[in-house]
């Protein structure tokens, strides 16, 4: 086994786990949830952003020291609109993990969340997992040298 093939097997497995995490965050945050639910939804949220932290070290990693050139990637649009689109999913993902943290402070009162943050809250993680799904079909384009 090459280094290059670890890569590839820890960016899979990370990468898998930040869509479960969202797939999970999208089914607790849900119309009608109380004061109970918030931190397991918190909790959630803290995996998501270890799970993210991996993808983008192991993704670089991937780039410095895998088995193609640095440049494959760098001088190649594609790659650049794969970091820019995994960019966005974070930049979506600030304002759930804002309001969570806010729930978190009412929840401790017994206060549960009100139904317009919810909403709120399920259409970021919406987006975030439009954007999301958008990566994988740029990152085989980019792999196969397509852009260059
Ligand atoms: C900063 C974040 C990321 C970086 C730097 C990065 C970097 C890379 C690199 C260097 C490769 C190797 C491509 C090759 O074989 O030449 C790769 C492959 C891949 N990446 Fe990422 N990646 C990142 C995030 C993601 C995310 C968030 C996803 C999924 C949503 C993803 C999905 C994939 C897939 C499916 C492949 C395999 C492509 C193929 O061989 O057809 N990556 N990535």
């Amino acid at each position: 086994m090459t280094t290059d093939a670890w890569l590839a097997i820890a960016h899979h497995l990370a990468v898998f786990g930040v869509l479960a995490v969202l797939a999970t965050e999208w089914a607790l945050v849900r119309p009608g949830i109380g004061a109970a639910d918030v931190d397991r939804i918190a909790r959630v949220d803290a995996a998501y952003g270890v799970l993210a932290a991996v993808v983008l070290v192991v993704g670089f990693t991937r780039v410095f020291a895998g088995d193609k050139p640095t440049d494959f990637y760098f001088e190649n649009p594609v790659f650049w609109a794969k970091i820019a689109a995994f960019a966005v999913v974070g930049l979506v993902s600030i304002g759930p993990t804002l309001r969570y943290v806010r729930w978190r402070r009412a929840a401790a009162g017994g206060t549960g969340p009100a139904a317009e943050e919810v909403v709120a809250a399920r259409r970021a993680i919406a987006i975030e997992l439009a954007v999301f799904a958008l990566i994988p079909a740029l990152a085989a384009v980019m792999a196969r040298g397509i852009g260059l």
